[in-house]
């Protein structure tokens, strides 16, 4: 949520901190600011409410602002209307100092009245602010801003990212963390701060990972790291390896679609490597085989898509592994008392690896004893660091607020550990082991077979824009799948959807059912097709108007009942939801093109939610 980048060096600074802003946009935000030393050492502050543009305006694109150090932030407001002044950066009574902040200061109404009472008055409604006036009150004391940096920090409490700047000493911006994301970007003869890589990429491709209580001081010349006793540390360097392209829209008019164009190659490359002669193997998974055969409980753990990438993950893997895996919603796992031991794995799923609620599910997982193994596609985030065991999903940078390959290489890579630990557990029939994996090989040409199907998808899109309520039905993995497919909907065009297991309808939602309704009926799971067509009958019975999503091999049987049917290829029960994905993705998408939604960008949302 929200983005922070922060540049030190010889080029005027404000250019890079709006191209840079402009990178993180898509994490999701609803101000803007900068904050930049000029040459004669004053602190520049500009900031405003609304899109990046407005920012850029109000400056000549940077020409405003002069100066070689500087920070920008777009906020994602908590506390505070976003308004002007509560935008950040966030500037002390004297107008020493500096700061942007990303995440929230649990403790600041307490530390507000303190300054409050101490003569400090506040400009803005946020929580941040308060980290600007005690920068200045301790610096009054100390005269040192590093020193003064250092003890703010041992009052506050809560969330944060931090970038601050003192007029005192204008070479310099002192970055600090605790959960929440920031990495430092190593160039020549220039430094960076950033809430993610893409932001810095194009500059350099060297950079540290910060980590809770640590803190870091960027000038020209280099980045000195310290922990959180204010001691010098070394940490080790990671090289960047994709490219800036793949963080741009080549072509495409929304990243939401290039991204879901993309999926048959993110897919190869979540699966290819871990195929070997029919076998799947994890070369980067640390869990040995006793450690796999001594876990007696499973839990899978994550927000929004990650989620549902584990609702269908609990229907494959009690199927492959003949043991419970109990699902959850990471928000409420995290304060649930979970029965969670050391005989526990939990499975922690996450796109970004920063989502806030994941992140503390994880730990308290963590300090139970269970083994954590995750599925995260930032490579070097924060969930990726704290696990004990690590599957990267290699689907390339994700910028679209909705999630698309990311759900679908997370979903591979799931399907692909429960069969890899169904077959040393010896709980999978060596047919399916090896139809399975065939079919996973074959999977990125079959949804790009499923993507060709772009144009019909389109046409029913254009028929059914003006729906304001939308029922996805289905059994089993269609059900799960029929999760993914509601939320994709209703995030990014804001129709009212909701997704139903369809044998639960007849005991209370399908009264909601009358002439033309529009509902989507999801039968692609072979094994209950029979039954899925029973509850499409009863839903069609009292007026619905059925858009069906099945295989190739029913398609004529659905088509005697509904009025539109859409198709997948055929293939292994498991992978269905891999494939049926897919045209929910496209449709969601045309609809919300029909309706004028900002795609990319809905409302309301961010991309990496780093608050509770
Ligand atoms: C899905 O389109 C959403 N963007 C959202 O539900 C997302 O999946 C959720 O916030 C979890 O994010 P994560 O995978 O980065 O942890
Ligand atoms: N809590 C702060 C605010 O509301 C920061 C929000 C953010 O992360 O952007 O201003």
């Amino acid at each position: 949520m929200c983005g922070i980048v922060g540049y030190v060096g010889s080029e005027q600074a404000a250019p890079i901190l709006l191209d840079g802003l402009a990178r993180l946009e898509y994490r999701g935000y609803d101000s803007a600011g900068i904050a930049v030393v000029s040459p004669r050492h004053e602190l520049q502050v500009k900031k405003t409410v609304g899109r990046l543009r407005a920012l850029s305006d109000l400056v000549h694109g940077g020409a405003d602002v002069e100066g070689t150090i500087g920070m920008g932030h777009t906020r994602w407001a908590t506390h505070g209307a976003p308004n002007d002044v509560n935008s950040h950066p966030h500037v002390s009574e004297n107008g020493k100092f500096a700061v942007i902040h990303n995440g929230i200061i649990e403790n600041y109404v307490e530390l507000k009245e303190f300054l409050i009472s101490q003569g400090v008055t506040f400009r803005s409604e946020t929580d941040t602010e308060v980290v600007a006036q005690l920068l200045e009150f301790y610096y009054n004391e100390c005269g040192d801003f590093f020193e003064s940096v250092g003890r703010v920090l041992r009052r506050i409490e809560g969330a944060y990212a931090l970038g601050m700047l003192c007029a005192d000493c204008p070479d310099r911006i002192i970055a600090a963390r605790k959960d929440a994301p920031l990495l430092l970007g190593f160039g020549e003869g220039c430094s960076f701060l950033a809430s993610d890589a893409t932001a810095i990429i194009k500059h350099t491709r060297d950079v540290v990972y910060m980590d809770d209580g640590e803190i870091a001081v960027l000038t020209r010349g280099g980045i000195q790291l310290y922990n959180a006793m204010q001691q010098p540390i070394e940490k080790e360097h990671h090289h960047i390896e994709w490219e800036v392209s793949a963080a741009e829209k080549g072509g495409y008019p929304h990243f939401m679609l290039k991204e879901i164009m993309e999926q048959p190659d993110a897919l190869r490359h979540a699966i290819a490597p871990r195929l070997r002669g029919g076998e799947i193997v994890f070369d980067d998974l640390k869990l040995t085989p006793e450690k796999i055969r001594g876990f007696d409980r499973i839990f899978i753990v994550a927000c929004g898509s990650s989620y549902h990438v584990g609702m269908v993950g609990k229907y494959n893997l009690e199927h492959l592994l003949r043991r419970s895996v109990e699902v959850a919603l990471a928000s409420e796992f995290r304060y649930s008392d979970p029965i969670v031991d050391d005989k526990t794995l939990v499975i922690i799923i996450s796109q970004s690896g920063e989502t806030l609620d994941t992140m503390a599910a994880l730990r308290e997982a963590k300090k139970r004893g269970a083994y954590i193994l995750s599925i995260v596609n930032v490579v070097g985030s924060s969930i990726a660091r704290e696990s004990d065991d690590v599957l990267y999903t290699w689907a390339g940078p994700e910028i679209a607020v909705a999630t698309t390959k990311a759900y679908s290489t997370q979903l591979a890579v799931l399907d692909m550990v429960g069969l890899c630990f169904a077959k040393l557990l010896g709980t999978v029939k060596e047919e399916e082991y090896a139809d399975a994996v065939r079919e996973l090989a074959l999977l990125p040409d079959k949804v790009k077979e499923t993507l060709g199907h772009c144009e019909d998808i389109q046409k029913y899109a254009a028929q059914h824009f003006h729906h304001e309520s939308v029922f996805f039905i289905g059994r089993n993995l269609d059900y799960a799948l029929g999760l993914e497919g509601s939320l994709k909907l209703k995030e990014i065009s804001y129709i009212h959807s909701e997704a139903y297991a369809s044998g639960e309808l007849k005991h209370g939602t399908i009264s909601l059912i009358e002439d033309g309704t529009l509902v989507i009926a999801l039968g692609t799971y072979g094994p209950l097709f029979d039954k899925a067509m029973s509850n499409v009958i009863e839903v069609k019975a009292r007026g619905a108007d059925v858009l069906a999503l099945t295989t190739e091999s029913h398609r004529n049987e659905m088509a005697k009942t509904v009025d539109h049917v859409l198709t997948i290829p055929d293939t292994a029960a498991m992978l269905l939801p891999s494939l049926g994905v897919v045209p929910l993705q496209l449709f969601s998408y045309y609809i919300a093109l029909q309706r004028g939604c900002d795609i990319d960008k809905p409302r309301n949302l961010a991309k990496s939610v780093t608050v509770e």
